[in-house]
């Protein structure tokens, strides 16, 4: 029996809730091209999630979304994160899930790659590098990738056919495996 080649299990994090999203096409396109050692898997639990609230993370019973949530990421070795950047800010159903996430006991140190779908974006990079930074996830710069495009327009199909694209995004992900590798020792 061949042995299980996956070592490295993604959490992705679309910050968009568009079913259209840009952003989760360039996830999608990720799982397309991810190496061999790599699973992601697509968090699909964003519009659920409760507002957050601190008395709520303090009860002995976390909403069942959030304890699901924060499992997620405890059983991740790394996170990809694509992030659309609404009125100079991030999306507030995504910084909802952040805000849930400032309690995680497995989120400090959790490497992160930033993957976006940007026309523009002048304000998101830097402010959810400053968030992720703050609650002290690892941003690994090396493995973040930025696909300028009409963003409208972007397909996993139109990403994953262009021959650039495609070995940027291959490129990035195998930096990402580097990453979490180079964290295990
Ligand atoms: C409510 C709203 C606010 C937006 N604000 C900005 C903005 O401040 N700066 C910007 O560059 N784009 C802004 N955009 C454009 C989105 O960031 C852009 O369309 C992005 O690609 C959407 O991501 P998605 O395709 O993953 O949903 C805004 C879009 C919406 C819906």
């Amino acid at each position: 029996m061949r042995p299980d080649p996956v070592s490295i299990n993604v959490l992705a994090l679309c910050g968009s809730l568009r079913a259209t999203s840009s952003n989760r096409e360039v996830i999608k396109a990720a799982v397309e091209l991810q190496p061999d050692c790599m699973s992601i898997k697509l968090y699909a639990g964003q519009a659920s999630l409760p507002h957050f609230n601190p008395d709520l993370e303090e009860t002995t019973d976390l909403p069942d979304k959030v304890a699901e949530l924060r499992s997620l990421v405890q059983g991740a070795d790394a996170l990809l994160i694509a992030c659309p950047e609404y009125v100079h800010c991030l999306p507030g159903s995504f910084k909802n899930l952040l805000d849930w996430l400032v309690g995680c006991p497995d989120f400090p140190g959790k490497p992160v790659a930033l993957f976006q779908a940007t026309e523009r974006h002048e304000y998101l990079p830097a402010m959810l590098r400053d968030v992720l930074t703050t609650m002290s996830a690892q941003v690994i710069e090396d493995a973040c990738y930025e696909l300028s495009a009409h963003s409208n327009k972007l397909t996993t199909e139109t990403i994953t056919r262009d021959d650039r694209t495609r070995a940027s995004i291959e490129g990035k992900l195998k930096l990402l495996v580097k990453a979490v590798e180079a964290g295990r020792v």
